[in-house]
C-alpha cells in the first residue's frame, strides 16, 4: 500500500487528479470507476480543468458508475448520476459512460446491464474510491457479502443518516445498488481518498486495523496495487 499524505484538501485533489490523468493518458480505451460522494469533487474539478487545457482527454476512456440510491434519478439533487454528470461526465462523450438508473424498478436488470458493461470492457482498470463513515465502499456496507458483479443492498443506518449531506433534506432512502466488493477488488489499480477530521477514525481502522467485512474498506489492505491519498486531517490517527 502506498500512502500519500497531503497538507490539505486542495492538495489531495490536485495529487489525485494528476494520478488519474497520468493513468488515463497511458491507458486509452480502459474502464474507469469513479466514486461519487463529496470527497472526489475537487479531483473532478481539477480533471475537467486539465481536460480543457488538453492535458488529458477524458473521452479516451470508458466509465462505470459505482453505486446509486434506489429511487433517485438524474433530476434528483444528490443522486450519484447527477453528481457525476454535473462534476465530470457532462464533459465526456455520452457513449463512454454507464451509470446505474436508480429510477428503474428493474434493479436486477440494472445490475446485469452494469456487469455486461464492465465485462465487455475487460473489467475495471482504475477505481477511485471513497471511504464511507462506516467504512463502506460504494454501497458495500458493513458485514458485506463477497459479491462479484452488482447487487442491491439495504442501506446501513449510518449511511441513511449521512445521506442528508447530499440531498440537503431528509429522503426516505432505504436501498442502494452497487458494484460488489469482489469486482472492485479485482480492479487493476485502486485509489482510496479520504479527507477531513471526521474521517480520521474510519480511515485508520480501514488502513491499519483488522482486515474484516465489518469494515469493507479494510478488505482492500492486501490489494496488489493500492494507493491511498489522504489529507493530514484524515491521516491524523494513522500510525505510519
Ligand atoms: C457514499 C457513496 C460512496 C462514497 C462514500 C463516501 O455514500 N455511496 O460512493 O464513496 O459514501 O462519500 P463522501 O466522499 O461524501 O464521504
Amino acid at each position: 500500500m502506498n500512502i500519500i499524505v497531503t497538507q490539505n484538501y486542495d492538495d489531495l485533489s490536485l495529487k489525485a487528479a494528476k494520478h488519474a490523468a497520468e493513468f488515463i493518458n497511458a491507458n486509452p480505451g480502459v474502464l474507469i470507476c469513479f466514486a461519487a460522494g463529496n470527497t472526489p469533487l475537487g479531483v473532478f474539478r481539477e480533471l475537467v480543468d486539465m481536460h480543457k487545457r488538453n492535458e488529458v482527454d477524458l473521452s479516451s476512456v470508458y466509465y462505470t458508475g459505482l453505486d446509486e440510491w434506489v429511487g433517485l434519478g438524474i433530476e434528483d439533487e444528490g443522486s450519484c448520476i447527477k453528481v457525476m454528470h454535473d462534476a465530470l461526465y457532462d464533459f465526456v462523450s455520452k457513449e463512454n459512460v454507464l451509470m446505474f438508473d436508480g429510477l428503474d424498478p428493474d434493479t436486477e436488470g440494472q445490475c446485469r446491464k452494469a456487469e455486461d458493461w464492465i465485462n465487455r470492457h475487460g473489467g475495471i482498470e482504475y477505481a477511485l474510491l471513497g471511504i464511507g463513515m462506516n467504512g463502506h465502499v460504494g454501497f458495500n456496507e458493513p458485514r458485506t457479502p463477497d459479491v462479484e458483479g452488482c447487487f442491491t443492498v439495504s442501506l446501513d443506518d449510518t449511511t441513511k443518516s449521512v445521506s442528508m449531506k447530499y440531498f440537503g433534506k431528509e429522503l426516505p432512502v432505504t436501498t442502494g445498488i452497487t458494484i460488489g466488493w469482489r469486482t472492485l477488488y479485482n480492479s487493476k489499480k485502486v485509489v482510496f481518498l479520504a479527507s477531513g477530521k471526521e474521517k480520521a477514525s474510519i480511515t485508520a481502522s480501514s488502513l491499519t486495523g483488522l482486515n474484516t467485512p465489518d469494515i469493507p474498506a479494510s478488505l482492500f489492505q492486501n490489494h496488489p496495487d493500492l494507493t491511498v491519498i489522504v489529507d493530514k486531517d484524515a491521516a491524523s490517527l494513522i500510525d505510519i
